[in-house]
């Protein structure tokens, strides 16, 4: 039995679903794994690890132990949540979005950025939690969602040649 998929964001009921369920539990040990997390983002990515001034010239060692980086992970955490809690209401979930695309923005991040961390952030929740093709799937569906807002909100910013 198929199920009509949300308008704007092609999402189906069961695929908020399950996000909403594999959130609520990787979320919940975040902690933990957002460490891992960013740690393997900036070991991946030494360009976005630039992004972050507070770790100029600090090994991998200090930065995993930095309360810097447990702030940016509780950010980050914080923003999944909100998005992922309203993924039933567009207009407020668009208005988040853009929110947290105007901070990034602000420090010269690009679009490119928030994918290469999105489609490794899919990778790292099939390898913790496991989770079946379905669940992958709809976090894939869901990220992409998201980074498609950023990347408009972002081509409007530039074109009005904001420093936000
Ligand atoms: C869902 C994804 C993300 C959320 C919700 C998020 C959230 C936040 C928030 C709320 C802040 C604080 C803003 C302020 O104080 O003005 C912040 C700072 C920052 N974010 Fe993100 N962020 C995300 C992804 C990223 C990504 C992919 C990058 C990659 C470069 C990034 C880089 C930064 C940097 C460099 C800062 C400043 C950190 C500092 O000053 O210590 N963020 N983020």
């Amino acid at each position: 039995m198929s199920e009509p998929a949300n308008p704007v964001t092609g999402l189906t009921w069961r695929q908020k679903e399950v996000v909403r369920e594999s959130w609520g539990k990787l979320g919940s040990e975040w902690k933990t794994h957002g460490v891992e997390f960013f740690i393997r983002l900036f070991k991946t990515y030494p360009s976005i690890l630039a992004y972050f001034k507070t770790f100029d010239g600090m090994d991998f060692g200090a930065i995993r132990s930095s309360p810097k980086l447990r702030a940016h992970m509780l950010n980050f955490k914080h923003g999944i949540t909100s998005f992922v809690d309203n993924l039933d209401d567009v207009e407020c979930l668009t208005v988040l979005i853009h929110k947290m695309t105007e901070n990034h923005f602000r420090r010269r991040i690009t679009v490119n950025e928030f994918q290469d961390a999105f489609t490794l952030f899919a990778t790292f929740i099939q390898e913790v939690t496991q989770c079946d093709d379905v669940t992958r799937g709809a976090w894939t569906a869901t990220l992409t969602v998201i980074s498609t807002v950023i990347r408009d909100h972002m081509t409007l910013l530039q074109s009005r040649g904001e420093g936000v």
